[in-house]
């Protein structure tokens, strides 16, 4: 289905004059580009900033929201979780463009950044808090409350709270990719293998679940549909984003795939019932590489080791 799109938007690139081109591209393809951040008010920007890297949203004060996602590397890598707690072990998810998918998590149990938030701090393998007592941690803070009143006209309280870090959080987009620079019309933008590879991606049916502007994170799917994938709850998962996923290792919810080139194979074979030659791994991974943006001008990195 989506080969004979692709092959019938080639054909009318190369016939077509140059500013056409990218309205032809961009329209005729399942996936959009990152957007620039959206406009906002640079002191509630500048407070979610300081927020997102405060320990004293978590009851122990050991723990930052950039404690567990490093916004200088890929916005995922830092430590994994707390230790010594029974709660399912998820890998952490990246930040960047989490604004832009439909639902949040990996079971896709938030509808907005304010109610994963509020989620984030209650978790007791996470920041074991609740927002009334981080505003009331930082309430004694003259330096924060004086902030927050510049920025919002008034005292400290919960709402101001969620909303600077959803602001902040809503301006972790990365934008730039080499792949949305080809939508964009820059057909320089790619390699004869990426575009290849980009090509198998939608002859397989990878983009018929990884797609729209997070390629991925706009619906539910079963994962192991064919064959297992990851063994073990939960059965049905949000469909992750690929945006910067040659920078997110390690992959699924478990964390179970070391390298792209595994995942990749294991996609096929759990979603897809295909087996893939080491040419296709090696050529999907060619064009998930191009899906790597730039967070405030500079690309996303995979985190330390
Ligand atoms: C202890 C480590 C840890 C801390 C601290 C933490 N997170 Fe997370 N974060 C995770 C993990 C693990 C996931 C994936 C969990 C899941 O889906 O069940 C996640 C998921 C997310 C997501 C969802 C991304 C997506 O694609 O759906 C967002 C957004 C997020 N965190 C923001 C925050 C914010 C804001 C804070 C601070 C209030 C925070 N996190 C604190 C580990 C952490
Ligand atoms: C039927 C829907 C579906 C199809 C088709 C599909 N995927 Fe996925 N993909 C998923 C789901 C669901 C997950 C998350 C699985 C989990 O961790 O539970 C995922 C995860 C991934 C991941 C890991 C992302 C991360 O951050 O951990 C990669 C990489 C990936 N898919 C690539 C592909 C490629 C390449 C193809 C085509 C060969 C493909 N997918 C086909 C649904 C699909």
């Amino acid at each position: 289905m989506f080969a004979g799109a692709a092959l019938a938007c080639i054909a009318a690139v190369q016939s077509a004059p140059a500013a056409a081109q990218a309205k032809i591209v961009a329209e005729d393809e399942p996936i959009t580009p990152v957007p620039e951040p959206p406009a906002a008010d640079p002191l509630k920007l500048a407070l979610g900033a300081r927020l997102f890297g405060d320990v004293r949203l978590s009851t122990a004060g050991n723990l930052a929201c950039a404690s567990c996602h490093d916004i200088r590397s890929n916005g995922a890598g830092g430590i994994r979780t707390q230790p010594g707690n029974a709660m399912p072990v998820y890998d952490t998810l990246t930040v960047f463009n989490a604004a832009l998918s439909f639902r949040l998590g990996w079971q896709g149990s938030f509808r907005n950044l304010a109610e994963h938030v509020e989620a984030s701090l209650e978790n007791p393998a996470n920041m074991n808090t609740n927002a009334e007592a981080a505003v009331r941690r930082l309430q004694k803070d003259p330096d924060v409350t004086s902030r927050f009143r510049a920025a919002y006209g008034r005292d400290l309280d919960r709402d101001a709270f969620l909303d600077a870090l959803v602001t902040f959080e809503r301006s972790l987009l990365t934008p730039g990719a080499r792949f949305d620079r080809w939508l964009g019309g820059d057909t320089s933008a790619l390699s004869p293998g990426e575009l290849e590879g980009y090509r198998t991606f939608k002859s397989l049916g990878c983009s018929a679940c990884h797609q729209g502007v997070n390629v991925g994170g706009n619906l539910f799917e079963r994962q192991g549909i064919f064959r297992p994938l990851v063994v073990g709850p939960p059965r049905i998962v949000r469909v992750p984003s690929l945006r910067n996923v040659a920078a997110t290792a390690p992959y699924f919810h478990d964390g179970s795939a070391a390298t792209l080139e595994d995942a990749v194979r294991r996609m096929a074979a759990a979603q897809l019932d295909r087996t893939l030659s080491d040419q296709q791994v090696a050529s999907l991974v060619l064009f998930l590489k191009t899906l790597t943006g730039n967070y405030r001008g500079a690309p996303v990195v995979g985190a330390a080791p």
